[in-house]
C-alpha cells in the first residue's frame, strides 16, 4: 500500500451512499454544513437499487380512509410489538412529507389517471398505501437524491471502504478509509459521523443482497466504535427469492407480484397459503409467507428444485410488463421464462435486517458522541417482522433526521478533535493486514454462509445456535492467515479480509441473542419454543467488552402513547398464540 494517508477535512462525514446516506448529507448540506458521502460501490449502485416493490405513506389517494395513525397500527403490530412506539410513530407520521419532498425533487412515481400518486397494496397493510416506480422503486429514489446531490454539489467518494471509525474518550471524530482500486488511505476527520452503511443478510447463502453488500461491515464498525446493537437476530427473510439459474438463487422477486394477484401453489397444485392465513392469503405477513414456504418445501411439497410455485399467468402480459417490468425481463433473461404464461419457482431469501444499531428514535444518535446512524443499519423501527414498502421510506424519513442532528451537533462544536494515537493506531492496524497467508477469505466467507444457513435460518433451534457459533469460532481461527496482497483490480483482498471479520462479529452477534430469545415472534421462529413469551417484549442488546467479547443486556421497550393504543386496540390483538411452528 502507499505509505502516506492523505487527510481530509469536513463538517460532517455519511459512511454509506445509499437511500439513508444521500438524505442525511442533503439535510447536513442544507443547514449549511460542509459534508462528504463514502460510498463501497459505484455512485447510484448502493444497495438501495434493489428495492423494488415500493415506498410507504399514508396518502389516501386511492383508499381515502387511510391515515398515518393506521399506517403506525399496522407496522407496530405486524411488528410483534417490537418496535419502538416513537419509531414507528415518527415513520408512519413523517412519510407523506418525505414522499412530497420527493415529489418535489422529480421521482417519478407511477399515478393514477387523475394524476394523483398511485398506491398498490403490499402484504398487511390495511389499504392499499405503496407508492411504486413500476418495480424498480429504489432505483427511482436513489436516482432522486442522487441529482439532488449533484446540483448541491456535495462530493460523494465511491469505491471508498471504511476499515475503521476514530473515536477517542467515548467521541468519534472521523474513519479510516482506503480506496478499493488505488489503496490509497484517506483520514476523514469529521465533527459528525452518520453510519448509514446497511445490514448483514449476505450473511445467509440465499439472501437478496449482491457479493460484498451487506456482509455486517456496519454493525462491526459499531460495535468496535463502543455502540450498542440490538435484536440482530431479528432477521426477515422475504418469501420469495428465486431458485434457479444457480447464479440468480436468492435474487428478489418483489412482493409486488402478490401485490398484483400472484399465487402460491405447492408441488401437488394446493393454493396452501389459504391454509396459514385464511384471510390474507399471499398478502398475508412476510414472516408466515417465507415461514409458510420453508414449512411447504421442508415437508416434501417443494418443487424438485426445492422451491414453491409462484402464479401470475392469470394476468395479462401487457398489464405484467408495465407493472412489473424489472421482474417480467428478469424471468425472461435468466431463465427464460414468461410469467404470463409460466409460474416460477421461489423459495425463502435472507433480505433485510430489523435489528443493528441502538439509536435514540428522534435524532438517531447512537451511544457513542458524534455518531449518528440511519437506515437498515439501526434497529428500532421494523420489531419481529418489517411491512414491505416500509425500509425505503425509512431511508429518507430517517436519513434525514439523523443529517438534521448531525450538522447540528456539528455547529454546536468549537473545535475539531484529531487524536493522532487513534489515526496511528487504525492505520497500523489496516496496514498489518495486508500480509502473506495460506487461507482466502471468500472461501471462508462461503463457510460462513453455509454455516448461518443451516443452523440459524427461518427455523432455529438450540442445538443448532450452539452449532453455528462453534463454526464461527472455528473460522476465527483462520483470520490470522488470511493472503492479502494487491492484484491487477486492486485492493478486493483488503476488503474481503474486513468483510469477513465483520461477518463473524455480525454472525456471533446475530447468534448469541438467537439463543437469548427463546420464543418464536415475526421473523424469528425457534422450533424448541414456538409460542411468543411475553416477557421478551424487550430489545436484547450487545456491545463490545475490552477483551473483544459480547456482553449481553436487555433493554425494555416504552408503551404505546394512550392516543396511539387506542388504534391498536381498534385493529384487535395480534393472534400469535401458537403461529405455526406445531
Ligand atoms: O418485495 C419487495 O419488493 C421488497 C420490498 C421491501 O422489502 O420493502
Amino acid at each position: 500500500m502507499v505509505q502516506d494517508t492523505r487527510a481530509h477535512v469536513t463538517n460532517v462525514l455519511v459512511i454509506g451512499s445509499g437511500g439513508a446516506g444521500l438524505r442525511a448529507a442533503i439535510a447536513a448540506w442544507e443547514v449549511g454544513r460542509e459534508v462528504v458521502v463514502l460510498g463501497k460501490r459505484q455512485r447510484t449502485d448502493a444497495h438501495t437499487v434493489l428495492a423494488s416493490g415500493g415506498i410507504n405513506a399514508a396518502l389516501g389517494t386511492v383508499d381515502p380512509d387511510d391515515s398515518w395513525q393506521q399506517h403506525f397500527a399496522d407496522t407496530y403490530r405486524e411488528g410483534y410489538h417490537l418496535g419502538h412506539p416513537r419509531a414507528v410513530e415518527l415513520l408512519a407520521r413523517e412519510a407523506p412529507v418525505a414522499l412530497a419532498e420527493l415529489e418535489a425533487w422529480g421521482c417519478e412515481l407511477a399515478r393514477t389517471p387523475d394524476g394523483a400518486l398511485d398506491q398498490r397494496y403490499f402484504g398487511a397493510h390495511t389499504y392499499r398505501r405503496t407508492c411504486y416506480a413500476g418495480d424498480y422503486t429504489g432505483r427511482a429514489l436513489l436516482g432522486t437524491l442522487d441529482d439532488r446531490v449533484a446540483e448541491l454539489g456535495i462530493p460523494v467518494r465511491a469505491e471508498e471502504y471504511v476499515s475503521q471509525l476514530l473515536v477517542h474518550d467515548g467521541r468519534c471524530f472521523g474513519a479510516l478509509a482506503f480506496h478499493l482500486g488505488s489503496g490509497e488511505r484517506t483520514v476523514f476527520y469529521a465533527d459528525a459521523v452518520v453510519l448509514a452503511a446497511g445490514g448483514h443478510t449476505r450473511l445467509w447463502r440465499r439472501s437478496t443482497s449482491r457479493r460484498d453488500e451487506n456482509t455486517g461491515d456496519g454493525m462491526a464498525l459499531a460495535l468496535q466504535a463502543g455502540c450498542r446493537v440490538g435484536d440482530p437476530e431479528l432477521v426477515q427473510f422475504h418469501p420469495t427469492g428465486m431458485v434457479t439459474p444457480p447464479d440468480m438463487e436468492g435474487v428478489l422477486v418483489t412482493e409486488a407480484m402478490r401485490g398484483e394477484g400472484a399465487r402460491l401453489y405447492n408441488a401437488e397444485g394446493e393454493r396452501y397459503m389459504q391454509r396459514y392465513d385464511p384471510e390474507r392469503a399471499e398478502l398475508s405477513t412476510r414472516d408466515r409467507v417465507a415461514l409458510a414456504n420453508y414449512l411447504e418445501i421442508a415437508e416434501g411439497r417443494g418443487t424438485p428444485n426445492g422451491g414453491v410455485y409462484l402464479d401470475l399467468t392469470h394476468r395479462d402480459r401487457d398489464d405484467i410488463i408495465t407493472q412489473l417490468p424489472r421482474m417480467y425481463r428478469q424471468f425472461m433473461e435468466s431463465a427464460m421464462l414468461d410469467l404470463s404464461t409460466d409460474p416460477v419457482e421461489v423459495a425463502p431469501t435472507a433480505h433485510y435486517s430489523m435489528g443493528g444499531v441502538v439509536v435514540e428514535p428522534d435524532s438517531h444518535a447512537t451511544d457513542v458522541e458524534g455518531l449518528y446512524a440511519a437506515g437498515e443499519v439501526t434497529a428500532g423501527v421494523h420489531g419481529a417482522n418489517r411491512l414491505g414498502g416500509n425500509s425505503l421510506v425509512e431511508t429518507v424519513v430517517f436519513g434525514r433526521r439523523a443529517g438534521a442532528a448531525a450538522a447540528a451537533f456539528s455547529a454546536s462544536c468549537d473545535v475539531q478533535l484529531r487524536q493522532r494515537a487513534t489515526v496511528a493506531a487504525a492505520e497500523d492496524e489496516l496496514l498489518s493486514l495486508v500480509t502473506t497467508g495460506d487461507e482466502f477469505a471468500r472461501p471462508l466467507q462461503r463457510r460462513l454462509r453455509e454455516a448461518m444457513t443451516d443452523h440459524c435460518g427461518v427455523v432455529r433451534d438450540d442445538a443448532g445456535l450452539a452449532a453455528g457459533l462453534e463454526v464461527v469460532a472455528d473460522l476465527r481461527a483462520h483470520l490470522d492467515d488470511v493472503d492479502v496482497r494487491p492484484s491487477a483490480e486492486g485492493y478486493g483482498d483488503l476488503a474481503h479480509l474486513l468483510d469477513l471479520r465483520a461477518s463473524l462479529l455480525a454472525a456471533e452477534a446475530t447468534l448469541r441473542c438467537a439463543q437469548q430469545r427463546r420464543e418464536s415472534r415475526g421473523a424469528h421462529n425457534r422450533a424448541d419454543h414456538p409460542d411468543v413469551d411475553p416477557e421478551l417484549r424487550l430489545t436484547l442488546t450487545l456491545r463490545l467488552a475490552d477483551d473483544g467479547g459480547l456482553v449481553l443486556d436487555r433493554q425494555p421497550l416504552p408503551d404505546v402513547p394512550a392516543e396511539l393504543q387506542a388504534w391498536l386496540d381498534e385493529a384487535g390483538d395480534l393472534d400469535v398464540a401458537g403461529r405455526l411452528l406445531e
